[in-house]
């Protein structure tokens, strides 16, 4: 019997994108500074010392990236506000600057019939916050929720889709565990309180956002499968802890209102009152995936692909290991597409009636193919027949927001790592649609994939 791939009228078709990744014009319209344009400036954070001041220079080029989705056929963009365009100190009255900046934006949007879904915050902590304390200081959640407050009250009136925070678990880990992102601390298990002040900011966001009029409201939380290295009780006891971690310590709260085991007494402040407040019910939750990693317990053999690079430090309980036997992407990736539909029936099976309708807020991959990029065709054919066979299995998935519409600033990898449907150059800023940019459009038409 042929597989039913189609995903039906419904389901929602997009792509996603980030501020710091793809706006540049970092001085322009009273942007106050961020914590990854301190990063980048420091010798030896970037590779080849990029940066994002220029990036897709999408803050001048946004309607030509407009017509670009809207020739796609997307249904759904998802970008995300630069707070430090919004509150360039990160407190106080917003820049009018920085909200005409989204106003332009959403109504461009809203022409082509698109349907803005934007990201509170993905990673652009305004410097001074950071200078503060940032993540680390509880004083940030209430600044989270003036600053939520800020946007409801200018965009509820035109934005169906909200999205807090992405990514809480990259931020606690890249940037405060490790240092490999912005902030560039590295405090490992000294990090924790910044998990709990985000998902506190979170909660406070969804009541500051509801109570300026917005709806449908939901997170961006990166989930994967975390398998032993092997079946031995050290490796199976050292994925565990790790899958706590990466999944459970950000999920849980969330969607049960508790932490995994043994967390609670590493958070701070008043922990079972937050709690409640983290676990204010959510119109739908979303989960950027991307690939499965492979744990065993520590003993100097660890793959950094998982963690951009970085090394983990002696001394911790479990490492990431190579997964052998899967093709890669061109930033090292596993690609698996079971493990996607493996982690979504495990969302299902774990929260049960707790959990809200999905949305994949992103999936992609990065491939170094100019344009006739057979091998992203591939990497997505198999992660939506993955994702469809999750559906019939009963996971109630509403949409899929592919990462990303163009090539953009990769972080640490700099411009290294080419995650676009679109082709960027950076020297001229020309944009050419890929061969998966008119795969997906066939797909997003007939919202099925191709037999
Ligand atoms: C997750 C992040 O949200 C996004 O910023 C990043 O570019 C992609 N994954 C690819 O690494």
């Amino acid at each position: 019997m042929t597989a039913d791939l189609a995903f039906g009228p419904d389901f929602r078709w997009g792509v996603s994108t980030s501020a710091y990744q793809i706006e540049g014009a970092v001085t322009e319209g009273g942007r106050g500074l961020s914590t990854w344009d301190t990063f980048c400036a420091e010798p030896g954070r970037i590779l080849n010392r990029d940066t994002g001041v220029v990036a897709c220079d999408h803050y001048h080029r946004y309607a030509e990236d407009v017509a670009l989705m809207r020739d796609l056929g997307i249904d759904t963009y998802r970008f995300s506000f630069a707070w430090p365009r919004i509150q360039p100190t990160g407190k106080g009255p917003a820049e009018v600057a920085g909200l005409d900046f989204y106003d332009r934006l959403i109504d461009a949007l809203l022409e082509a019939g698109i349907q803005p879904a934007p990201t509170l915050y993905h990673w652009d902590t305004p410097q001074p916050l950071e200078d503060a304390g940032g993540w680390l200081d509880r004083d940030i959640c209430d600044r989270f929720a003036d600053y939520a407050g800020i946007l409801a009250a200018r965009f509820a009136d035109r934005v169906p889709m909200w999205i807090t925070i992405n990514e809480p678990m990259v931020i606690t880990l890249m940037g405060y565990s490790l240092g490999a992102h912005a902030p560039g601390k590295e405090l490992l298990f000294d990090a924790l309180p910044v998990a709990h002040h985000q998902l506190l900011a979170h909660g406070r966001a969804v009541q500051a956002l509801r109570a300026g009029g917005a709806a449908n409201i939901g997170i961006a939380s990166n989930h994967a499968p975390t398998w032993p290295a092997s079946d031995s009780v050290e490796d199976k006891e050292a994925a565990q802890l790790y899958d706590n971690l990466i999944n459970w310590l950000f999920a849980d709260p969330i969607l049960l209102g508790t932490y995994p085991s043994g967390f609670d007494a590493a958070m701070p402040g008043p922990v079972s009152d937050d709690l409640a407040v983290i676990s204010t019910p959510l119109d739908f939750f979303g989960i950027n995936h991307y690939a499965p990693v492979s744990v065993g317990a520590a003993t100097g053999q660890a793959d950094t692909a998982a963690t951009d690079g970085i090394l983990l430090p002696p001394g911790l309980p479990f490492e990431p290991r190579e997964l052998s036997g899967y093709p890669k992407t061109d930033f090292g990736w596993p690609i698996a597409p079971a493990a996607f539909g493996e982690i979504l029936r495990t969302f299902k099976d774990r929260y049960g009636d707790r959990l809200p309708p999905i949305y994949i807020t992103e999936n992609g991959c990065s491939f170094d193919d100019p344009v006739d990029d057979q091998r992203r065709i591939d990497y997505l054919d198999g992660y939506l027949r993955a994702l469809k066979q999750a559906i019939d299995d009963g996971v109630d998935v509403r949409g899929y927001f592919q990462w990303s519409l163009l090539d953009n600033f990769e972080w640490a990898a700099g411009y290294s790592q080419r995650f676009g449907l679109v082709h960027v150059d950076f020297d001229t800023q020309v944009r050419t649609p890929k061969a998966s940019y008119h795969w997906f459009r066939d797909v997003i038409r007939q919202s099925r994939i191709h037999q």
